[in-house]
């Protein structure tokens, strides 16, 4: 695997490599990355993967300074998957300059995630934007983990006509349906245990609502004092249509169920198609 932190030199080392696939993370990886990466391989002739923990998709109160860096165990494992080339720029590498061009996401920033976390789609949209720049793919994956970041890049593609198709990757899970996340780390030994309670709450609404439920309120606020009395603080718990994120309006639209949830201070998300 080669590894870049410069652009011109990433650049110069994709030139002739037939279709460039792209799979960006912030590192910290696991199983839910490296599955991201096994399946860039199916999607084109070289796979690339980043590392950066982008600054500009934080809250000032958020964990960015935490956010776990494990630089050396990514290579090993970016390694092991087959990845061909790594491109880990370094702020200065990044920005340069502070960043005052961005991507500004539709309404579709404000809601869920980004009702709570103000500017966060917008920092992730720039910075994505700059490394299809620096990576100039054919294609890139996502994972459905993130399913709003997903729909916001996915949409910035199509809007912006880049010339790339966005994959998204399915979520890859603990044996007892925890969804992996770099922020998992961060629970003590007891809320590591209690954690997966959410997807059991997930599951639980998708199967009520396949037997024929269409109270969507009522079973939103269930899961929401569910989670209370298990000692969760609740962002949301919500389903939404899938194909744009709004309140269901058409009563066949396929849904998705999406939750955001604190145990502790580790603020979980997760989600499920129905
Ligand atoms: O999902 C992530 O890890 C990040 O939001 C991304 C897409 C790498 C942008 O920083």
């Amino acid at each position: 695997m080669h590894i870049h932190s410069r652009i011109p030199a990433l650049r110069a080392a994709l030139k002739n490599r037939g279709r460039v696939v792209f799979v960006p993370t912030m590192g910290n990886l696991h199983a839910g990355h490296i599955s991201l990466m096994r399946e860039a391989r199916a999607h084109g002739d070289t796979v690339v993967a980043s590392i950066f923990v982008n600054r500009l998709q934080f809250g000032p109160h958020e964990d960015f300074d935490q956010y776990p860096r494990t630089f050396e165990a990514d290579c090993e494992k970016l390694e092991a998957a087959g990845v061909d080339v790594l491109f880990a720029p370094t702020e200065a590498d990044l920005y340069p300059e502070p960043q005052g061009y961005f991507i500004e996401p539709p309404a579709i920033q404000n809601v869920l995630d980004g009702e709570f976390r103000p500017g966060h789609f917008r920092g992730v949209a720039t910075v994505v934007a700059k490394l299809f720049n620096c990576v100039q793919p054919q294609a890139a994956l996502f994972g459905k983990k993130d399913y709003q970041q997903l729909m916001v890049i996915r949409n910035m593609a199509r809007q912006l006509a880049l010339p790339i198709d966005i994959i998204g990757g399915e979520t890859v899970r603990a044996e007892d349906g925890l969804a992996l996340s770099s922020r998992n780390g961060y629970l003590s030994a007891a809320e590591r245990a209690e954690a997966p309670r959410l997807y059991r709450l997930l599951t639980g609404i998708r199967a009520t609502i396949r037997s024929g439920e269409r109270d969507y309120a009522a079973l939103e606020a269930k899961a929401a004092a569910e989670l209370a009395d298990a000692g969760w603080q609740t962002d949301y718990v919500s389903l939404r249509q899938q194909s744009d994120l709004a309140p269901p309006q058409d009563r066949n639209a396929p849904l998705v169920v999406l939750a955001a949830s604190r145990l502790g201070t580790t603020r979980l998300i997760d989600n499920i198609e129905i």
